[in-house]
């Protein structure tokens, strides 16, 4: 056996990539490819890292599910007791058709509509993280037509740089999230004056993939003398909620463990006399990246001829899976592994230099480039740390159905969602008369 690094769920038995014991080309054989495998093991783990390190703390763990948001993951994780955070009215319908509760829930987003609002106090969410005083202001509105109060936070942006790509940074002051530090205090005089709200708590949330603690204690800083100067102006606040942001090992990044890192947010939070209070946390990324893996054949080979090369030809390397299946790297130029299912002989099958690309008619649409793998048409490779973000950005682009997932769950296998057909793509479009 060789398991991956940061993945002990993956390993070679005879040459061949197992996920959790199961062969994984034989699985893409059985239900086609692209296919999205995930180990409900390694979910279940990541899960309870963190409940381990905040044992002792009054908390609530809420997935941040946009990261992968399958009926079968969320009812995984309300079966270990998880709350939720959502960004939709669609992710809400979701939770609670996967049996979870909504007093666990935080909804999030700079854009809630009045619709949400309503389905969401209905359903009694535990909380309304809001981004901006104009919706705070809709939600008070909303809150007292229907007759409910609305527990609040407000979302405030600390400022403070994670260190991670722009299109996932959050917490600065050029982003659209959260509203001002410098205004947090008068927005929440307002809040605490709106009628049927309830103020409850405050949030931040500074970005995805990171990877160093230091970010994080910047902003609990910043959050906790924001905490200090709301209460001394008379408004009690119970939870703190620290947002998600966790990275996971794509390539050669280590990031802190849940441990470490809660371990280290709490001491700061209990050396500043804050350890009382409820502290909910929204790992998305952290909880489901490294437990799945994006399967996908190799259509055909293109290599350059070797008169190309010098001027910039490349080897090409043509999949099934495309950039509507797996977004992040045309998105983010973000590297993810590929590896090969079955390994060959070095006798066999040379390595090679290639470009992963899809069957997408875009420049962009690539997997990862001067990948060195030995592979044939026909082979199939798996796309690692693909459960997050990779399956709830999918898109239809070129018509093209969006791919089955499968769990594996103490070696069963589970289809968890069957591929997409063309007919369901076009089924509610209608020709004119
Ligand atoms: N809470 C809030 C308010 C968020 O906006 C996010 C992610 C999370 C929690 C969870 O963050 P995580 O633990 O997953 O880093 N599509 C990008 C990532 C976008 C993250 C958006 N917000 C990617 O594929 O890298």
């Amino acid at each position: 056996m060789n398991a991956l690094p940061g993945a002990p769920h993956l390993a070679y038995q005879q040459n061949r990539l197992t996920l959790d014991g199961v062969d994984l080309q034989a699985l893409g054989r059985q239900f086609g490819t692209p296919l999205y495998v995930y180990s409900a093991s390694a979910m279940r783990a990541a899960a309870q890292a963190y409940q381990k390190a905040l044992e002792g703390q009054p908390h609530l763990l809420c997935y941040a599910m946009k990261a992968n948001s399958n009926l079968a993951v969320l009812q995984l994780f309300a079966r270990l007791g998880l709350g939720f955070d959502i960004v939709s009215g669609g992710e809400l319908q979701r939770v609670l058709a996967a049996g979870g509760q909504a007093s666990k829930i935080v909804f999030s987003g700079v854009g809630k509509t009045r619709d949400e609002m309503v389905m969401a106090l209905r359903c009694g969410v535990r909380c309304f993280n809001v981004e901006s005083q104009a919706e705070l202001e809709v939600l008070s509105q909303v809150a007292a037509g229907e007759g409910l109060n609305a527990r609040v936070s407000l979302r405030v942006n600390p400022d403070v740089d994670a260190g991670t790509h722009p299109y996932i940074s959050t917490g600065l002051k050029g982003n659209k999230f959260g509203v001002a530090h410098g205004r947090a205090l008068e927005l929440y005089a307002q809040a605490r004056r709106l009628p049927s709200l309830e103020v409850v708590g405050i949030d931040c949330h500074i970005g995805s993939q990171i990877t160093e603690i230091g970010p994080y204690l910047d902003a609990l800083d910043r959050v906790l003398d924001l905490v200090e100067a709301i209460e001394a102006q008379g408004t009690p606040l119970h939870h703190l909620d620290l947002g998600g942001g966790l990275g996971i090992t794509y390539t050669d990044e280590q990031p802190p463990t849940p441990q470490a890192l809660v371990g280290a947010m709490l001491e700061r939070i209990r050396a500043r006399g804050h350890g009382h209070r409820e502290v909910f946390l929204e790992p998305g990324r952290s909880l489901v990246g490294n437990a799945g893996v994006l399967l996908t054949d190799v259509l055909y080979l293109k290599p350059a001829a070797p008169e190309e090369v010098p001027e910039g030809g490349r080897h090409f390397c043509i999949v099934d899976a495309a950039m509507n299946d797996l977004m992040r790297p045309a998105l983010y130029e973000a590297w993810m592994g590929i590896v090969e299912c079955v390994r060959y002989d070095e006798s066999a099958v040379a390595k090679q230099t290639w470009d992963v690309v899809g069957p997408v008619c875009e420049s962009g649409d690539w997997l990862g480039r001067d990948r060195a793998l030995a592979v044939q048409a026909g082979d199939t490779l798996a796309v690692l740390s693909a459960g997050a973000y990779g399956m709830t950005m999918a898109s239809n682009y070129n018509t093209r159905g969006r791919a089955a997932e499968v769990m594996i769950d103490g070696g069963q296998v589970h289809l968890i969602r069957e591929r997409e057909t063309a007919a369901e793509l076009f089924a509610k479009e209608r020709l004119l008369p």
